[in-house]
């Protein structure tokens, strides 16, 4: 099969699309002929082992798995001698550790893999469930009917997703994003929508129950007044030196304002609350910018603009029916 591989870490060109061999389910596993994959943001920091520490869990020295691409949707292919709730010709999506920017992806049945929601395309499909995740782990608990939230980095992958969980979980949602994005957010659910370039939600004089940062750009000292007492500053950006998580243990022993670390462990429960969501028509994939395959270096090198707009991706076997 055709997939992209890379043996060492460095810059997108350390990319190139090769033919491997074919991955084969085990018996507990599901081989989805990929249809749609993305180039996330994990994917670009595993690539570059950015920060080092990653090193410590891809490899030292070069990358232990040297297929990457998270984000799926595809049909099922075969399935192993075990699996129960899949069959061959299923259309599935969800997210996995890597090997995605293959034509070929083994997933564990009870990994994060559910049957691809009704009316929804494979490019739209493979673009839900890594943004969403991790909007779901800042939020899920911290926002509810009668809460305010802020949104900070509204357009990315994160942004979109969190403007839109945050919307259905009853909360009266802020976004902050660039001028050129304020339509889409605003189409998003957004009660009210600030634009970074003309307004610093920080000297208005508002305060919210919860500021999300999307995009790892802001930061607690700068949000701490436009925070509500007990109020929560969610983030799902390690930070410079990692001190988010510092912060995050600190803030719960001192202050009446925390500081919350959304780190994800992507779970078939999350997928299948996506899709219930999306078939009740509560949630849209955002996405900016498709290209084949091959084209994987040009579109690892726009995501790492950080600039898109929701999500990049890629088209594998060449299929979008719904
Ligand atoms: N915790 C985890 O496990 C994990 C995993 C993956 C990713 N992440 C983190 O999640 C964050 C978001 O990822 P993503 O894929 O959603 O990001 P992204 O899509 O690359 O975000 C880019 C968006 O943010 C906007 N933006 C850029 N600079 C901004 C600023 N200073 N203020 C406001 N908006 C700004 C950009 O629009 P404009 O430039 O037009 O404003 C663009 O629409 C990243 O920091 C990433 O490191 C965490």
């Amino acid at each position: 099969m055709r997939a992209v591989v890379h043996d060492k870490y460095g810059a997108p060109d350390v990319l190139r699309l090769e033919e491997v061999e074919r991955p084969v389910a085990a018996d507990d596993e599901v081989l989805v002929k990929v249809h749609a994959t993305t180039v996330n943001r994990t994917d670009c920091g595993l690539r570059a082992a950015k920060p080092f520490i990653t090193r410590f869990f891809t490899g030292l020295v070069r990358p232990k798995r040297q297929i990457l691409g998270m984000e799926f949707a595809g049909e099922v292919e075969a399935v192993g001698s075990a699996v129960t709730e899949f069959a061959p010709g299923d259309d599935v999506f969800g997210v996995t550790g890597a090997g995605a920017h293959a034509e070929f992806v083994s997933v564990q049945e009870g990994g994060a893999i559910a049957q691809k929601p009704a009316g929804m395309t494979f490019e739209q499909a493979a673009a839900v469930c890594d943004g969403a995740g991790l909007a779901l782990a800042c939020l899920r608990d911290a926002v509810g009917p009668g809460r305010s939230i802020l949104v900070y980095g509204a357009s990315g992958s994160v942004g979109t997703a969190g403007v839109q969980l945050a919307k259905h979980f009853g909360a009266d949602v802020t976004a902050v994003c660039d001028t050129k994005n304020l339509e889409l957010v605003s189409s998003l659910g957004a009660d009210r929508v600030v634009d970074y370039t003309q307004e610093d939600f920080t000297r208005n004089g508002e305060t919210y129950d919860v500021i999300f940062d999307a995009v790892g750009k802001h930061s607690f000292r700068r949000s701490r007044r436009s925070l509500k007492p007990g109020g929560i500053y969610a983030e799902t950006d390690l930070g410079f030196l990692w001190h988010v998580p510092l912060l995050a243990l600190l803030t719960r022993r001192i202050g009446d304002k925390t500081v919350k670390l959304g780190i994800t462990r992507h779970t078939k429960n999350d997928v299948l609350f996506l899709k219930e969501l999306i078939e009740a028509g509560k949630y849209r994939a955002v996405i900016d910018r498709r290209y084949p395959l091959k084209d994987v270096v040009e579109a690892t090198k726009y995501v790492e603009t950080g600039q898109k707009t929701g999500n990049v991706v890629l088209t594998v076997n060449g299929e979008s029916r719904p």
